[in-house]
Order: structure tokens, then C-alpha cells, then sequence
């Protein structure tokens, strides 16, 4: 009796076992791979599109690039790579997502990750304006010229699988309080910081639309991070000289609820869409506070020039840098260094965006 019931239990679990391995097989081959990364935003992730463009913020330039593919400075605001670059590799694209406006690239490097984000840029119109860089209008503009060309490139329906494969990453916001809210006068007589939150996530909802309607279907939308803390508002924060504005980080923990709330929201107006957020303001915020846990060395400051106020021009050939980027937080007084970038793309890659992985996945960051 017993050993008839082992045997059954045997055969019962064996049929168990290649039911779920087939079933994990069909979830995983119905889950395309991403194939493809559009972005769009600002310096956390323009690849060099401001190269092009009559504007004073630019960084193509040493010692910008030093430490990127070849030591070329691409107008990436960093020494090395971006966040978007580390998650193309991460999922076996390609190590470096290219700027539209490059004219060395072309369609069919383009097919795989194209980045249309300008540094300096916001939500509000008015924020690219005031640096004449291109405004979130103008990105999703040249991303309509990019589909035409696509188009032509693999054919329609090859062009339209790419394009609801993609992952559009987004990351903005920065700039909306750091260069207009809080230092012109336009926007601060018309809302309050609450309702100025709200109107740039009505901005940022009318975006997430228009992707959806463009084809998108897998979507990132970065948050806020602890504005307060970069280098340069800590050397313009008057009243406590060198630590954080804490205002300014309070602000971005509030935008951040609110964006959290509207990725709900979205998802459950958007069937068909996966929105997902990536916050990385906890993990900054560790950083900065704990940097040797992470074998940084300074937080406070920046690696170029004297850290406290240099960016763009202001960082140049002529600056003197720091001699190990890795003990750096930041590379300039307002941009990460490539170490920084490369731990908050392993961050999201291993949490926001576990779903969109299968197993053709390269993880680059098993190795971290
Ligand atoms: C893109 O550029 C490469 C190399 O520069 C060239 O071989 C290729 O023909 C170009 N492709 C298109 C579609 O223009
Ligand atoms: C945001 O959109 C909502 C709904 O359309 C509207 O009621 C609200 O006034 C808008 N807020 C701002 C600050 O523009
Ligand atoms: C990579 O991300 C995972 C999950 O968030 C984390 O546990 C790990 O410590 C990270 N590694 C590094 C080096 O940041």
C-alpha cells in the first residue's frame, strides 16, 4: 500500500515538476524581451544631444568623458557612463545609448536605443526656455521623426513590434525647481510649491498619454532625487553653509509620493501599458550620508575644480580634478560620477524593473 502511494506521489510530483517547468517557459517567451531603450529628459540622461544646439549647457569637453568607451567627451554630464547606458548593457543591448542629434550615428544604431533628453530641460516649457535647450515638446517631436525613419528602415510592422517592445525610460524634473521655481520670479507668483508639484504631474500624465498614443507600452519614470544635496545648492545654501537644503529634499520626497500615486493611477487607465517608477532618492540619500559603505570617500563635494560651484564650462580643460573619481559621489557640482550612476542602475534594474527582464537577460550587475 505505502509503496504504491510512494510511487504514485513520485510520478505525481515528476508531472508536477515538468507542468511548472513548461509553464514558467510560456510566461517567460510571452514576456518580450526589451529590445530597445528610447529616453527622454534631462542631464541625468542626455547622451550629447545639446552638442548640437545653441546653448551655453554643454559638456563635450574634457575632463568630461574621461573615463568613458574611448575617453571621449560626449556631452554625457559625467566622467563615464550614464544610468540608461548601464541598463542598455544590462539587458544585452548595447554598452551606450547614443543622442539623437549625433550626426556619427545613424537609423540603424538608432533601432536599438536612441536617446532624445537635453540637459537643462524640464517639464515646464518655461525651464528649457530660460537655458534654450530642448523642451519636452521638441523631444517627442524628433521621437515622430525617428518613427517615420524607423519605419522606412525595418518596415512598418517590424518598426511597430520595436517600438511596443521598447523601454522608454524618462527622467526630469530637477531642473523645473533647481533653474526656474525657485530663482525666477514667473512660477513662484502663480502656484505654491504643492500646487507647482501638481502641475508639472499633470505635465508629466499628459506625457505618459502621449507615449501610450505614440506606441509605448513599457514605461520609467524617474523621481525626484535629494535635490538639496548637490554639491552647488550646498555652497548657495546660505543660512547652514555646506549641508544640504533640506527644504529642497523635502520637496523632492513629496513629488516623489505624488508621482508614486499617479504611476497607480496610470497603470489603471492604461491597461495595456506597464508604468513603473524608479525612486532613487533613498539610495542617493544613503550615499551621501553613509558614503563609505559604498567606498566613496567624499559626498560633499564635487570632483572637478574645487566641487562646490563647477559645471559645464565651468568644468573644462583648464580645471583641476580629483585624482580618483571612485572616492567621488559627484562629478560636478551637480552631476553624479559614473561609479554613482552605474549603483543606481543596478538599483533599478534589480527592483522597478525585475518584471521586464527574461532569461535572455544580460545582468552585468551579477557581478557587483
Ligand atoms: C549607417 O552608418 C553606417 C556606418 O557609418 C553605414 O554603413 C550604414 O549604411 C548607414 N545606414 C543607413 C541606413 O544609413
Ligand atoms: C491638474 O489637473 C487636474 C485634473 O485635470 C486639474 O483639476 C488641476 O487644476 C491641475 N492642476 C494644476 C496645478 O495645473
Ligand atoms: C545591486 O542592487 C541590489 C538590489 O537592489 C542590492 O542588493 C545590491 O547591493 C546592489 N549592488 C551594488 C554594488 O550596488
Amino acid at each position: 500500500m505505502a509503496t504504491t502511494h510512494n510511487a504514485n506521489m513520485a510520478k505525481t510530483s515528476k508531472f508536477l515538476l515538468i507542468w511548472s517547468q513548461l509553464i514558467m517557459q510560456m510566461v517567460m517567451n510571452a514576456e518580450a524581451q526589451v529590445s530597445s531603450i528610447i529616453v527622454f529628459g534631462d542631464s541625468s540622461v542626455d547622451a550629447g544631444n545639446n552638442n548640437d544646439i545653441n546653448t551655453a549647457v554643454k559638456s563635450n569637453f574634457r575632463p568630461y568623458g574621461r573615463d568613458f568607451i574611448g575617453g571621449k567627451p560626449t556631452g554625457r554630464f559625467s566622467n563615464g557612463r550614464l544610468p540608461t547606458d548601464f541598463i542598455s548593457e544590462a539587458f544585452g543591448i548595447k554598452p551606450a545609448i547614443p543622442a539623437y542629434l549625433d550626426k556619427h550615428y545613424n537609423i540603424s544604431d538608432f533601432a536599438t536605443g536612441v536617446c532624445f533628453a537635453s540637459a537643462g530641460t524640464g517639464l515646464d516649457p518655461l525651464t528649457s526656455d530660460i537655458v534654450s535647450v530642448l523642451p519636452l515638446e521638441r523631444q517627442i517631436h524628433y521621437f515622430k521623426e525617428y518613427q517615420k525613419q524607423l519605419k522606412e528602415y525595418l518596415g512598418n510592422k517590424k518598426a511597430e513590434k520595436v517600438l511596443s517592445d521598447a523601454l522608454y525610460i524618462t527622467s526630469i524634473g530637477t531642473n523645473d525647481f533647481l533653474e526656474n521655481y525657485y530663482v525666477r520670479p514667473k512660477r513662484v507668483s502663480e502656484y505654491s510649491v504643492d500646487k507647482y508639484q501638481d502641475f508639472l504631474l499633470n505635465l508629466t500624465r499628459e506625457f505618459v498619454k502621449t507615449l501610450y498614443q505614440l506606441g509605448g507600452r513599457k514605461i520609467l519614470l524617474a523621481g525626484l532625487p535629494p535635490m538639496g544635496c548637490l554639491p552647488l545648492i550646498r555652497t548657495v545654501n546660505i543660512f547652514t553653509w555646506g549641508s544640504c537644503k533640506e527644504e529642497y529634499n523635502q520637496v523632492a520626497i513629496e513629488y516623489n509620493k505624488k508621482l508614486e500615486g499617479l504611476v497607480r493611477l496610470l497603470s489603471k487607465e492604461f491597461k495595456e501599458i506597464e508604468v513603473v517608477l524608479t525612486d532613487s532618492y533613498n539610495i542617493l540619500e544613503d550615499i551621501i550620508k553613509n558614503p563609505r559603505n559604498y567606498d566613496f570617500e567624499v559626498a560633499e563635494r564635487a570632483c572637478c575644480g574645487t566641487g562646490k560651484f563647477e559645471v559645464s564650462y565651468m568644468c573644462n580643460q583648464m580645471t583641476p580634478t580629483c585624482y580618483d573619481t571612485n572616492k567621488y559621489v559627484f562629478w560636478d557640482a551637480m552631476h553624479l560620477t559614473e561609479k554613482t550612476n552605474r549603483i543606481l542602475a543596478n538599483n533599478t534594474f534589480k527592483t522597478s524593473l525585475a518584471n521586464f527582464q527574461n532569461q535572455k537577460t544580460n545582468n552585468i550587475f551579477r557581478r557587483m
